[in-house]
């Protein structure tokens, strides 16, 4: 394979580090490939190195950034089956679905690459006779950007698109489980044509150290994150000091609202993309079904029938839609959720086990009947290929049930009454909202969370804006 590298690129060269990383395939456990692991102060040249590129990449105007990220665009379609099977090999999800990631993270670059071109400012009336004020947006400077391992290649071009679109400079640390898509993304980043020092994708086992360094170090201007709240917080706190700009795309407690109106078919249809989307684990992915309780019994029915049909195993096997988890904790964090739920009242009724021989990552796509709030699955995101399914009476009683999560990042509901619809959409806490689908993620719309799922937007037309400071200029004297 021509995109398997196994060393970091900074400065426009190949890096070796003083460790070795492996990276496993969780399918069957097989070693994939060892990549250099590099230290906290070769994260430290790399800022350097972004810091020093800032100066040129910024003056570039704007139709010369928006040709090579146009070019790195064309080269990831080219090459997409190759970085679809490298995604698999490292992250496990399906082929089918590896090959939608590539797909949907060069629709970034591409998205950014016309947004370069728009970066407009303001003149506005000035507040005396002889005032006139202007507005003109421009780039932060280095952007360090810390991406999860559950979409390997698009948490990356997400962040890196907008940003070089902007005239910013990007240090990125891909988690030490799928560094091997970063890292190909950079080989094509190298033969679109980014000046040296542009882009730098930094692999290491010592995440806390790299991100302590990219978080204090002043010529870091912007930290984008996504991954759990947790983390979000220790990283929000480490930024203080620097006064950084900050984005954070963290966890979720999406609620899948079905009411008695909707079309029942479609909504299982959506819940199950939803649902079962990278064996549950995006941060988008339903955790909380609740159906109303006319259709209650017809949509359990139907739901069990279909997810029973989901067939797991290798993700490289034409036919299979659901991988195995990432690792050993992700599967006893999942068990956990399930034997809570269980004794807690809750029916089982597909699933709840692994898949397969002892040590399999593989998880059975399962769902869980007559859920409660006290369950774990009710109050935590489960992560994993696990549906609770929750009773209610009366639109008042779902909404307090939805919103009753520190969480904010996605949330659906299916329907036909047109006015419930606007009611729900507004009184749901979330920073997206699905209405009667499943699929919300695109690069023209704006991504992202509210409440302890994060701040900032990615994609559409506001993902440049996390990128950009604003500077007004006041002219005096204009008589
Ligand atoms: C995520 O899980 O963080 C991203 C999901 C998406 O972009 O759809």
């Amino acid at each position: 394979m021509n995109l398997l590298k196994t060393k970091s690129y900074i400065n426009g060269k190949w890096v070796i580090g003083n460790a070795k990383l492996k990276v496993i395939n969780p399918f069957d456990g097989t070693l994939v490939a060892e990549v250099e692991s590099l230290s906290r102060s070769q994260c430290k040249d790399a800022i350097q190195a972004a810091s020093d590129a800032f100066k040129i990449w910024k003056k570039y105007a704007a139709h010369e950034r928006a040709a090579i990220l146009r070019k790195w665009y064309e080269l990831q379609m080219e090459h997409a089956e190759e970085l679809a099977h490298i995604l698999t090999l490292e992250q496990g999800k399906p082929l089918a679905e590896a090959l939608g990631e590539i797909k949907y993270g060069a629709s970034f670059v591409e998205w950014f690459s016309e947004e370069a071109r728009r970066v407009y400012g303001d003149i506005i009336p000035g507040h005396h006779r002889d005032k006139r004020i202007t507005a003109i947006k421009q780039p932060v400077g280095v952007v360090a950007a810390i991406t999860p391992w559950n979409f390997p290649n698009a948490m990356i071009t997400r962040k890196v698109a907008p940003a070089l679109a902007a005239g910013c400079t990007v240090v990125i640390k891909p988690a030490e489980l799928t560094p091997l898509s970063a890292l190909a993304l950079a080989e094509l980043a190298d033969r679109a044509g980014f000046p040296p020092g542009v882009v730098n994708i930094l692999v290491s086992k010592d995440a806390s150290e790299i991100g302590k360094e990219m978080c204090e170090n002043r010529l870091v201007r912007k930290l984008s994150f996504t991954g759990s709240t947790r983390v979000g917080k220790i990283l929000l706190k480490q930024c203080a000091d620097t006064v950084k700009k900050v984005s954070m795309e963290l966890g979720g407690n999406a609620p899948f609202i079905v009411f008695d109106d909707a079309d029942i078919d479609l909504a299982i249809q959506g819940a199950i993309a939803s649902k079962y989307r990278n064996a549950g684990q995006t941060c988008v992915c339903t955790n909380r079904l609740f159906v109303q309780e006319g259709v209650y019994e017809a949509f359990l029915a139907k739901y069990t029938v279909a997810v029973k049909e989901l067939t797991i195993g290798n993700g490289v096997k034409e036919g299979v839609v659901i991988g195995p988890m990432i690792e050993e904790k992700a599967v006893i964090s999942v068990e956990k959720v399930v034997a809570d739920a269980v004794k807690k009242g809750g029916e089982l009724l597909t699933g709840g086990k692994r898949h397969g021989a002892t040590g399999s990552l593989l998880f059975e796509p399962t769902v869980i009947a007559n859920a409660n709030r006290k369950m774990l699955a009710f109050k935590e995101e489960i992560f994993g290929p696990v549906t609770p399914i929750f009773k209610f009476k009366t639109e008042a009683e779902v909404i307090e049930l939805a919103n009753d999560t520190p969480y904010g990042l996605a949330s659906y509901f299916y329907g036909r009454d047109y006015a419930r619809i606007w009611r729900i959409a507004e009184a749901l806490e979330y920073g997206m909202v699905g209405i009667n689908t499943g699929m919300i993620s695109t690069a023209v719309a704006p991504f992202g969370g509210i409440k302890e799922s994060g701040f900032g937007r990615e994609g559409s037309k506001y993902g440049m804006d996390d990128y950009l400071e604003i500077k007004y200029m006041c002219w005096g004297g204009v008589e």
